[in-house]
C-alpha cells in the first residue's frame, strides 16, 4: 500500500460527539444523555432521509432540526438562547484525546478530513481545536451537495487532493462510513472507538431507559424534514372523515 494521504472523518472520529452531553445536561437536567444521543441519531438519519428525499440541506440545518426534533419529543420547552448554547458547542467539540498528537506524527503524508459538517461548521471547528495547523484541507460534501456514504462524496477526495483512491487512507469510526469509503474504493482504518468489551460492560451497568421508550423517541414522532402530512389522524376510523362525499 503506497498511502499518500490520510483522510479523516471528523465527528465522532477525530472529535468526541458526546462531548456535548455536559451541555445538554446543564441545559435540561436528567435530560443531558437522552438529549444528546437521539440528537446525533436523528443527525444522522436526516442526511440519509434527505439524500433519498432529493432534499439537500447542509448539515448546519441538518443539526438544528434534528436538535428541535429531539427537545421537542421529549417534551422539552426551552428559550432560543439555550437552543443555540447547545448547538454552538458543534463547533468547539473536544478532540479525541489521540487526535493531535497522531496527526502531528504523520506529517510527510497529506491529512485531511471529509466531513459531512458544512464548510462553516468545519472551518470553526478545525480552527477552534487547532488542526488547522495539522491538516492539509478540509473538505466537505457540501461541495457535492450529497451526504456519505453516497460515492459523490468519497470522490472529492480526489478532486480536492487529486490523489486517487487507491492511494489514500479513510479512517472513521462510523462503521457505516468505514463501509461506504470501502464500497467506493478508498483503503479504509475503522477506529473502534467503542470496543465490543465496553459495549458488554455497558450492557450490564445500565438500565436508564426503557429500550420501547427510546425506540418510540426515535421511530414514532413526526420529524423535522421541511415537511408535514396534510392530515393528522389517531385511528384509520377518522379517515372516512377526511374525504368529502363522492
Ligand atoms: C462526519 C460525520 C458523519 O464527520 O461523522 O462526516
Amino acid at each position: 500500500m503506497s498511502i499518500k494521504a490520510i483522510v479523516f472523518d471528523a465527528y465522532g472520529t477525530l472529535y468526541d460527539i458526546q462531548s456535548v452531553a455536559e451541555i445538554t445536561e446543564d441545559a435540561f437536567p436528567g435530560y443531558g444523555e437522552i438529549i444528546t444521543q437521539v440528537w446525533r441519531i436523528k443527525q444522522l438519519e436526516y442526511t440519509w432521509l434527505r439524500s433519498l428525499m432529493g432534499r439537500y440541506e447542509d448539515f448546519s440545518a441538518v443539526t438544528r432540526d434534528s436538535l428541535t426534533y429531539t427537545l421537542r419529543t421529549l417534551g422539552l420547552t426551552y428559550r432560543r438562547g439555550a437552543f443555540d448554547t447547545i448547538i454552538d458547542k458543534y463547533l468547539n467539540l473536544d478532540l479525541y484525546g489521540d487526535a493531535l498528537a497522531t496527526l502531528a506524527t504523520i506529517q510527510d503524508r497529506k491529512l485531511a478530513i471529509l466531513s459531512n459538517g458544512s464548510p462553516d461548521m468545519l472551518h470553526a471547528l478545525v480552527r477552534n481545536s487547532g488542526l488547522d495547523r495539522v491538516l492539509q484541507a478540509t473538505i466537505s460534501v457540501d461541495a457535492c451537495k450529497a451526504f456519505k456514504p453516497n460515492p459523490a462524496a468519497y470522490a472529492l477526495i480526489e478532486a480536492t487532493l487529486h490523489i486517487p483512491p487507491a492511494d489514500v487512507l479513510f479512517v472513521s469510526s462510523n462503521p457505516w462510513d468505514a463501509c461506504g469509503a470501502k464500497a467506493f474504493g478508498l483503503n479504509v482504518a475503522w477506529i473502534e472507538r467503542v470496543t465490543p468489551e465496553a459495549m458488554a460492560l455497558a450492557c450490564v451497568e445500565s438500565a436508564v431507559l426503557p429500550p420501547l421508550t427510546f425506540f418510540k423517541t426515535i421511530r414514532t414522532q413526526m420529524d423535522e424534514l421541511g415537511v408535514a402530512p396534510d392530515h393528522r389522524i389517531r385511528s384509520l376510523s377518522e379517515l372516512p372523515g377526511l374525504l368529502s362525499p363522492t
